[in-house]
């Protein structure tokens, strides 16, 4: 961590989490917390508290819980260092550098004053593209049916012809060369001059923004026919391709149901100027697993709307496995009419294309199609080809449900026999089958896990919540019995302030475990107080086993472990007392 406890404390406590919150959902006290909408999940009736007094947050619909910082690293996407910036500046603190090392300082700097060229250059870019002389320029961009406020929203700009104008401009900033060439702004001759000339000059610029809506890189295409058609900026500390989708900025707070994945710039943008502000694309570069990523924790459902040529299609079958994997639902829509969604839009307009976007096949049927189109199905060798191709995909889902679904609705579509259809998919999903017993062993081993994870952190819960009958069993445990890290140093403050009588020092809590999913948890014990178990019977039962169990597993550990003759007696003595162990409180 770059900063010191005491000043991410600070930040933390002068950052009020229900004033902080109220700006994502409308609270209202009840008790001693607040109470609202849930901002992670759609809900009519609010299950979503924050708590004024621990600063934790947690929504008993979904399970999302945390502190401030863990709040806005998921509404707003920052990460942990971007939350304390943006608190830091809101609370007025300052962040002094002298925590920082010596490299992330020099990093830091480097990284503002590449941040600060880039905003200068897309402020000239734009500015150009107004000036008398480029109007070639921006007549280009009218022409293809961009609207001044759509080229203002996107800021769109053009890079002068001459070949050094950019660069002429910034040097006169006083920006070291060093730093204008790391920008990926220009480009460095071979000759003995060395002469630093604009990569983008004469180009149409497209300014790329992350997505705190800072221009970390650009995009420039040529007016005319020549190649290369588009140049994007090499990646740098602040670009990272396989990670960045241009349109993001925006489509993050789209709200829109689906997001929709197209090839290009001017796709997007012209997606956007008819009413699809949920629309993106990558840049120059295939998709990747980072972009599903980066999707996935904005929508579910992703629609490819790529070129329908062969490049296209090719794209979408690369990716459609890609979004799969991050477990998206994915749709593929390639028009028919109009080479790409710019060019369809055009002709058809808005209500066209949601026509078309709603009704679009999924995945799996594009698939069929694609495989459809290589075969003349009146042949009978080649219907044979191609439902064994089908079953092959069918067998790759892993779902059972989806495959009975599509066994049913392709053996319909084709006219074929859905039993011998089976067959031949249960043959592929045979010789697939060893790899993914190993796949879901692999699964089952996490799952597992994740149960005693889920024991662990309920119980803890209760003892909390509970606390009279946490005094009484408190006697039998110890924090040892958990999993070192935050599991045991929950259990370590649960217990202490159960003896003591004092609340739980949270200032630790957020210092040592600042990770959302960490948050998550230590929310989930410090607020989640589940009330079925204001059954005191179901408590008691609850308590016992949890207790019987957790000391037998730590007394079958230390047996593995310990040399000690004397030990191990007590140990298999303890053993033998838990049986008889029944912790009956008589509540009052
Ligand atoms: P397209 O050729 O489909 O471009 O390439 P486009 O977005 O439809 O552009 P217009 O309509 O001709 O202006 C799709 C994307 O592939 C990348 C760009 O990101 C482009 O938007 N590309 C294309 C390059 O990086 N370099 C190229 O030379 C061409
Ligand atoms: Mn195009």
């Amino acid at each position: 961590m770059i900063y010191p406890e005491h000043v991410i404390e600070e930040i933390r406590e002068q950052s009020d989490i229900v004033s902080i919150i109220s700006e994502y959902t409308a609270l209202n006290k009840k008790g001693s917390s607040y109470v609202g909408l849930c901002p992670f999940h759609n809900e009519k009736t609010p299950s979503f508290s924050v708590s004024e007094d621990k600063q934790l947050y947690y929504c008993f619909g979904c399970g999302a819980g945390g502190n401030v910082i863990t709040f806005l690293m998921q509404k707003e996407n920052m990460s942990f260092i971007e939350v304390i910036k943006y608190l830091a500046e809101r609370e007025n603190i300052k962040l002094d550098e002298t925590y920082l090392s010596q490299e992330e300082v020099e990093n830091n700097k480097k990284r503002g004053l590449l941040l600060d060229i880039l905003k200068e250059s897309a402020r000239y870019f734009h500015y150009s593209l107004r000036a008398p002389e480029n109007e070639e320029a921006l007549k280009y961009l009218l022409d293809r049916g961009l609207t001044m406020e759509t080229i203002k929203h996107f800021g769109l700009g053009y890079a002068n012809h001459q070949f050094n104008d950019l660069y002429e401009y910034l040097k006169q900033k006083g920006y070291s060369d060093e730093l204008l060439l790391e920008s990926g702004l220009f480009l460095q001759g071979k000759q003995n001059n060395r002469m630093i000339y604009d990569r983008f000059a004469g180009r149409i610029i497209y300014p790329i923004f992350d997505l705190s809506k800072k221009v970390i890189a650009f995009g420039g295409r040529v007016l005319d026919g020549s190649l290369p058609k588009y140049l994007n900026s090499p990646e740098n500390m602040l670009f990272n391709k396989s990670r960045q989708l241009y349109g993001m900025h925006i489509a993050k707070n789209s709200g829109a149901p689906y997001f929709i994945l197209v090839e290009g710039y001017m796709d997007v943008i012209a997606m956007h100027q008819a009413g699809f502000s949920q629309t993106v694309a990558s840049l120059g570069t295939a998709f990747t697993p980072g972009h599903a990523k980066l999707l996935k924790r904005h929508t579910k459902e992703v629609v490819i709307l790529y070129d329908s040529d062969g490049a296209g299609q090719k794209a979408a079958l690369r990716a459609i496995p890609i979004l799969r994997s991050e477990g998206l639902k994915v749709k593929v829509l390639l028009l028919q009419e109009g080479k790409d969604p710019d060019e369809y839009l055009k002709t058809h307009g808005y209500e066209a294309m949601k026509a078309l976007l709603e009704g679009a096949p999924s995945d799996i049927w594009f698939q069929i199609h694609t495989i459809e189109k290589q075969y003349d199905l009146s042949v009978p060798e080649e219907k044979v080809k191609f439902l064994q191709q089908s079953a092959g995909v069918l067998a790759e889902k892993s779902s059972s449900i989806e495959q009975a679904i599509y066994l049913k609705e392709i053996s319909k579509a084709y006219e074929i026999d859905e039993e011998a259809f089976k067959a031949e998919m249960n043959r592929y999903y045979q010789q697939g089958k060893s790899q993914r017993v190993a796949r879901s062993m692999a699964e089952t081993t996490t799952r597992q896990k994740k149960q005693v994870f889920n024991n662990e952190v309920i119980f803890l819960a209760n003892l909390y919540h509970y606390p009279n009958l946490g005094r009484h069993v408190q006697a039998y445990l110890r924090p040892e019995f958990f999993d070192e890290g935050l599991l045991y140093d929950l259990a370590k403050a649960i217990l202490e302030s159960l003896k003591s009588n004092q609340e739980i020092d949270m200032t630790y809590f957020t210092t040592h475990y600042p990770e959302a999913v960490e948050q998550n948890i230590i929310s989930h014990v410090l607020i989640h107080k589940d009330q079925r178990y204001e059954d005191v019977a179901l408590l008691q039962k609850m308590m016992t086993e949890n207790v019987r169990r957790l000391n037998k597993q730590y007394i079958e550990k230390r047996l593995k472990e310990t040399q000690d003759v004397q030990e191990v007696q007590n140990l298999l003595f303890q053993k033998k007392e838990l049986d008889k162990l029944n912790i009956d409180y008589i509540n009052g």
